[in-house]
């Protein structure tokens, strides 16, 4: 696992950008699974800039979403489809048929999954999958107690994501219960992880996730399992990291052939 640290949530977003503007130029038809939420805002913003400015496409690109809520009525401002099409993919030149978002509103959800898993793999498998973090360690919407070998399917939110989550929703009891989420199993089989922590807030969830043990109990622990995981925080984010000098080191004396 190689751990970056930056100065603030901006130079996150450039690192990663970066990373996602190498993948892309060198292959226009990458799959790339992303994340919604607030962590990769700043990640849009700033490949939406460089579309604009005429150095980057995403017209072969195709993209999964790691989750959807559940119940949420077509159109709703906090469905993750809507923000996504919102923050990113309405702003680029993806073709709408290439985003794919798991069906929070499927008459047959367990079917749904199942087809999401088909269409991951009919894709090829997911390049790079973006994540964020939760204050509990999830990923995707994979609470505590997730198998580690889940697979796309439906998760109950904790009431502390939901809290988390009510500042999209006029009020916490709007938030939806239910979500259909990526599993880890799933997640775990994109060729590259790249997950962004920024702010104090997630200072514990990386230190966990970073140098805890491998535990359901901390679902992000399971980049230790990968091996091509990338941990791109901010400064406020890294306070816990015992090894911080470590990782600050090796950053720094990075050989220029070794790739992120
Ligand atoms: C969103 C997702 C979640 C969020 C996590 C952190 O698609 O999968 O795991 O990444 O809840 O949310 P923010 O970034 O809003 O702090």
């Amino acid at each position: 696992m190689e751990v970056v640290i930056r100065q603030d949530a901006t130079a996150v977003a450039t690192f990663v950008a970066d990373i996602i503007e190498r993948l892309v130029s060198s292959r226009p038809g990458a799959v790339l699974g992303l994340a919604t939420g607030s962590s990769p805002l700043g990640v849009y913003t700033e490949l939406v800039r460089r579309h604009r400015a005429g150095t980057l496409a995403f017209g072969r690109a195709t993209v999964f979403l790691l989750d959807e809520y559940i119940g949420l009525p077509p159109g709703h401002p906090a469905s993750y489809r809507t923000f996504f099409e919102q923050k990113f993919s309405g702003l680029v030149d993806i073709e709408p048929g290439n985003v794919h978002v798991p069906d929070g509103a499927a008459a047959d959800v367990d079917a749904a999954c199942a087809d999401y898993e088909a269409q991951i793999r009919a894709a090829g498998g997911v390049d790079l999958q973006l994540l964020g973090i939760g204050a509990d360690g999830h990923v995707g919407f994979n609470e505590p107690t997730s198998s580690l070998a889940s697979r796309t399917r439906v998760k109950t939110l904790t009431d502390e994501t939901r809290n988390d989550n009510a500042r999209f929703f006029s009020s916490v009891d709007d938030v939806p219960r239910h979500v259909v989420t990526q599993g880890i199993g799933t997640i775990l089989e994109a060729r590259h992880l790249v997950l962004i922590g920024l702010g104090a807030a997630k200072a514990d969830p990386i230190a966990r996730a970073v140098e805890g043990p491998v535990t359901s109990m901390c679902p992000a622990s399971v980049l230790q399992l990968h091996p091509h995981a990338t941990v791109i925080i901010d400064e406020a984010a890294a306070t816990r990291l015992t090894l911080i000098d470590y990782y600050r080191a090796t950053f720094a004396a990075k050989p220029p052939w070794q790739s992120t």
